[in-house]
C-alpha cells in the first residue's frame, strides 16, 4: 500500500497506547475513514473529534463482536491488528490463566479478526493487514514467557497468511517493536520510544511495502543482531 492517503482503516485496541497513536497518524496522513475500535467504546471518548472517525466496539476474542465489526465496516482496505495483552510470568511457574489469555488474544484473536476481514479486503480490491507482533517473537523473554509464545505464534500466522493472500492483492506486514512507552510496560524502567513515533514508523513501513517492520531504535538494533546471528538475539533476550 504505497499511499495511505484516502485509505479506510480499522484499528483494534484504538483507545490507548500504540493503537491510539496509529489512529491519530492515519487521520493526519489523510485517511478517508478510520474505524477506531475498543472493548469499551466509552474509552474512545478521548480521541480527537473528527468526522472521519467511526467508533466501534470490538473485543477481538468475541466471535459475535468480530462478526458485527465486519458487518459494520465493509469498506475497510487497511486492517491494523493492534490490540494485545501481556500477562507477566514465566512458563514454568505462572498461572495458566494468563498464558491462555495472551494466546487467546494475541494469536487467536488476531487470527479471528484477520480471517473475518480478508474477504472484505478482497471485495474492496485488495489492501493491507498490519499485525503488531514484538521483538520477543524473535527471542523469548523469560518473565514474559506466555506473551513471547503468543507473539511467536502470531508471527508465524503472519507469514502463513501472507502467503495465502498474496494473490488477492493483500499485503501482510509484521511489526516487531522493542520497548514502547505505553501502559503495557509502564512497570519497566528502561529506554522506551514514544507511541506517536512508533506509529509513524509503522505507517512509513507499510507505505514502503516492508513485510517486516522494526519501528524503533531497540527494534532496529535487535534486527541487526537477529540478521547477523539469531542465536545471539536469543541469548540477549533471555538475559532480560
Ligand atoms: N508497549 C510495548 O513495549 C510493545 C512492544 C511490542 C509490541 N507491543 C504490542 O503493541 C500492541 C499495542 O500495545 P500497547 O503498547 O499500546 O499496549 P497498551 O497501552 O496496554 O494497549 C493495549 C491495547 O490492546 C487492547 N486489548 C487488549 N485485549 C484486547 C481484546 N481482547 N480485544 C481488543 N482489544 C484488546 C487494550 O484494550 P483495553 O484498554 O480494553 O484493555 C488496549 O487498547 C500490542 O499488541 C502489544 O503487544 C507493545
Amino acid at each position: 500500500m504505497s499511499d495511505l492517503n484516502n485509505v479506510t482503516a480499522l484499528v483494534t485496541g484504538a483507545n490507548r497506547g500504540i493503537g491510539r497513536a496509529i489512529v491519530d497518524a492515519l487521520l493526519a496522513r489523510g485517511a478517508t475513514k478510520v474505524y477506531a475500535t475498543a472493548r469499551d467504546v466509552d474509552t474512545l471518548a478521548g480521541l480527537a473529534a473528527d468526522p472521519r472517525l467511526v467508533v466501534l466496539r470490538l473485543d477481538i476474542t468475541d466471535a459475535d463482536e468480530v462478526a458485527a465489526a465486519v458487518a459494520a465496516a465493509g469498506d475497510v482496505t487497511l486492517l491494523v491488528n493492534n490490540g494485545g495483552s501481556l500477562a507477566f510470568g514465566d512458563l514454568l511457574a505462572a498461572d495458566l490463566t494468563g498464558i491462555r489469555s495472551d494466546l487467546s488474544t494475541n494469536y487467536l484473536g488476531t487470527l479471528a479478526v484477520t480471517r473475518a476481514f480478508v474477504p472484505v479486503l478482497r471485495n474492496n480490491g485488495g489492501g493491507a493487514i498490519v499485525n503488531l507482533l514484538s521483538l520477543v517473537a524473535l527471542g523469548a523473554v523469560r518473565g514474559m514467557g506466555g506473551y513471547s509464545v503468543s507473539k511467536a505464534a502470531a508471527a508465524s500466522m503472519t507469514q502463513a497468511v501472507r502467503a495465502q493472500v498474496a494473490d488477492l492483492g493483500i499485503t501482510v506486514h509484521g511489526v516487531f517493536p522493542g520497548a514502547v512507552d505505553t501502559d503495557m510496560i509502564k512497570a519497566f524502567e528502561m529506554p522506551k520510544t514514544g507511541a506517536p513515533e512508533v506509529a509513524q514508523a509503522i505507517l512509513d513501513g507499510v507505505e514502503a511495502g516492508e513485510e517486516d517492520i522494526f519501528p524503533d531504535a531497540m527494534a532496529r538494533a535487535g534486527r541487526k543482531v537477529w540478521r547477523d546471528d539469531p542465536k545471539a538475539l536469543e541469548r540477549q533476550m533471555a538475559a532480560i
